[in-house]
This record gives C-alpha cells, structure tokens and sequence, in this order.
C-alpha cells in the first residue's frame, strides 16, 4: 500500500502560475512536496495559444531540481523536442494527432536521454496508441481540449484512462498515465481510481490563495482515491 501511494504525483501546471512570480510560485509547491513540475508549450497553430519557450524552461531549470514535465503542444514536435530536453526537461509529450512516425519520434526523445510520453486529445482514441504501448513511457490523456488552463473537465477521458489501464494490465507493461485539465478536488479521485498516476492541476493550484495548501489538499484527496481502491 505505502508503494502505491508513493506512486501518485501532482504535477503543477506553470501555465497557471504568475509569470511575474514564477519562482516564488513553484517554491511554494516545491516546498509543499511537489517533485514535477508541467510545463505547457503552445505554438499558436496546433492550439490556439502560445506560452513558453526555451529560455523560460532553462531558467526553471537553474532553480528545481524537481522533474520538469514538458507537454508540446506543436504541430512540429520532432524539431523542438530536443532543443527542450537541452534546456532541461527530464519528460516530453508529443501528441498523436500531429506525430505521423509516432514510433520515430517516441524513439527519438529516448535517445536524447528524456521519457518520452504521447498524448491524446478528448477526440482522439485510446485505440490509436495500440501499436506504441511498448515504446513510451507514459501516455497523457487530455481532460480538456488543449490550448487554455481553467477550462472544465470532460467526464468521458475517465473511460479512456479505463481503457489504458486494462492495456497496461492486459499487456504486462508499465508506462505511467497522466491525466491533464480540469484536475481538482471533485475529480482526482476518481483518476485515482480509473487508473492514473499523474495528476496534473493548473489552476486549482495557483488559482488558489495558497498555492502549497492547495498542492497538499489535492494530494490527499488523490491519495483518497488509491484507499478506495484497495
Ligand atoms: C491545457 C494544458 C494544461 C493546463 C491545465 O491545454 O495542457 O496543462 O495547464 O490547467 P487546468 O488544471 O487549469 O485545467
Ligand atoms: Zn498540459
């Protein structure tokens, strides 16, 4: 039991953070516990946003030694994966729905010495991964359309974490899931329970007064989760 909730992580989404105050902010989670951070790259084409580049990540870098969880939301992945993993993330996701050689840039990732994760939109299907299950790391499925925090989680990425989970068991592998947007105390539980293992919560953190309480709280209602379970 105490190695299975060793297992779940809360990952801090910076996109919700006050970019006047980034350092502060993540020493407030990092002093709560947190040892992953996520970090949201939008290039204004595969999303309808844009948010943060290298130099921002390599200064991050200067201040946590805390795992830095990079999500590329791009429509040209296998150009800016390892310029990130230069600027220090430990992890970067790539989606689905722009990776023609899924398997290629998987492999490439691996080969600049990061895990590699895929990511699937709200729209896209589990089943869409089954050649690759062998290959990543982790698997991220979106609980919102990306592009923008805040946004309201959507019910149905429960059934695809489900879904996941039954693969990695049936398969006998290993890669962790992660389960991004919308993530607080109503629905990380129920996560929990339908399989994942990192969380990732943007602005029920920093949308909070007190960034490291909320941290703690979601952390604990998460572990909630993994008690049902057992
Ligand atoms: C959305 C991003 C998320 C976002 C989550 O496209 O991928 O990581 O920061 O923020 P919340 O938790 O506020 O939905
Ligand atoms: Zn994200």
């Amino acid at each position: 039991m105490t190695d299975s909730v060793q297992m779940i992580e809360i990952l801090p989404s910076l996109l919700s953070a006050d970019f006047a105050r980034l350092g502060e902010h993540i020493g407030q989670v990092e002093a709560a516990g947190a040892s992953m951070l996520h970090f949201d790259v939008m290039d204004g084409h595969f999303v309808p946003n844009l948010t943060m580049g290298t130099p921002v990540l390599q200064s991050i870098r200067k201040i946590t030694r805390a795992h830095l969880d990079v999500h590329l939301m791009v429509t040209n992945p296998d150009a800016f994966a390892p310029i990130f993993i230069e600027a220090g993330a430990d992890s970067v996701s790539v989606h689905q729905e722009v990776c023609p050689h899924l398997d290629r840039t998987l492999r490439l990732i691996q080969s600049e010495g990061a895990q590699a994760g895929v990511v699937l939109n709200p729209s896209t299907p589990v089943s869409t991964l089954d050649e690759v299950l062998e290959v990543v790391d982790f698997v991220l499925i979106m609980s919102v359309n990306p592009g923008f925090g805040g946004q309201k989680f959507l019910p149905n990425s429960l059934n695809k974490v489900r879904q996941l989970a039954e693969r990695r068991e049936r398969l006998g592998l290993a890669f962790k899931i992660e389960i991004d947007g919308g993530i607080g105390a109503s629905n990380a539980a129920d996560a929990v329970k339908a399989g994942a293992e990192w969380l990732v919560a943007g602005n029920s953190i920093f949308g909070a007064p007190n960034p490291g309480a909320a941290f703690l709280a979601l952390r604990e209602t998460a572990h909630s989760g993994l008690r049902q379970l057992a």
